[in-house]
């Protein structure tokens, strides 16, 4: 048995009845799609948005949240992805075989108001295209980008944490200076609730408060015994997962880790 001690405040009531896979599911990628919409683009009904890996974890954790908050929706995924992006309300844009800033100026003239960016690198410039004026780029995931072990990203190594972290630098830089007032800015879900911790639990108890009047599904893609956390780890490399994996420690009523 393994202990874990923590302060009073940073713990959080999971609500009474609330399937622990599901609940699970909301801290990472539900926390940050929430706090990306409402705490760095501060997004308002009737606005675009454009979602990469939008059949991802946090792809679907954007559209249901959006589309709560009233979006209009578009989202990049591979043609396996087409049929969730649309049944959450996002229209499907192909990222494998079609240019995604021409599909956005196609679909809505002056582009959208913000957009969410896992990729990192230069794919943030792109985004920035796809901005009207005075939009925002969200960019998420640098973490794991910059170290080279991002969506996109080939071999880690310090040459590729240096140009990481040079090129996001200059493209926060460029959102200043540049004329268009479209900005690039990041978002770490460790880094704001360093920063914030109280906005770190209310947007959790207001994540568990819509699971419980079932305005949110996490979508679980498949659970397994924590035994099989290898086997579950391999199938997440070959990608095309829509949802999260849940490892169950003694069976389907004890899952405590998502992947
Ligand atoms: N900063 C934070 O606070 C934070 C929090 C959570 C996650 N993250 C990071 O955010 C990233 C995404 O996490 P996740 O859990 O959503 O991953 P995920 O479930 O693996 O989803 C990633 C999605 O991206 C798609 N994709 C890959 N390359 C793409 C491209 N060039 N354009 C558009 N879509 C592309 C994949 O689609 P196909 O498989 O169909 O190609 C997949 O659906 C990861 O790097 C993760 O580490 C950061």
């Amino acid at each position: 048995m393994e202990f874990v001690c923590l302060r009073q405040r940073e713990l959080v009531p999971v609500p009474f009845g609330l399937e622990t896979a599901e609940a699970v599911s909301l801290v990472l990628n539900y926390i940050t799609a929430y706090q990306m919409l409402h705490r760095s683009a501060k997004v308002k009904p009737g606005q675009r948005v454009l979602v990469h890996g939008a059949s991802g974890g946090v792809g679907t954790a954007l559209l249901q949240l959006g589309r709560l908050a009233g979006l209009e929706m578009y989202g990049t995924c591979s043609a396996r992805g087409a049929s969730a992006v649309s049944d959450l309300g996002g229209i499907a844009i192909d990222y494998q075989h079609q240019d995604f800033v021409e599909e956005i100026h196609r679909l809505t003239g002056e582009g959208v108001d913000a957009v969410f960016d896992p990729i990192g690198g230069t794919h943030l410039w792109d985004s920035r295209k796809a901005l009207r004026p005075g939009g925002r780029v969200v960019g998420y995931g640098l973490i794991t980008s910059i170290r080279g072990e991002g969506l996109t990203s080939g071999r880690p190594g310090r040459r590729q944490r240096f140009r990481g972290t040079t090129i996001f630098g200059l493209y926060i830089a460029g959102g200043w200076l540049l004329p268009g007032r479209k900005r690039v800015i990041p978002y770490s879900i460790q880094t704001l609730k360093r920063l914030k911790p109280e906005w770190f639990r209310q947007d959790l108890i207001a994540l568990f408060d819509l699971l419980q009047q079932k305005k949110i599904k996490p979508l679980i893609a498949q659970r397994f015994p924590l035994a099989e956390a290898r086997h579950a780890h391999e199938l997440l490399g070959k990608g095309g997962v829509i949802g999260k994996f849940v490892l169950a420690l003694n069976g389907p009523s004890h899952e405590l880790r998502a992947a």
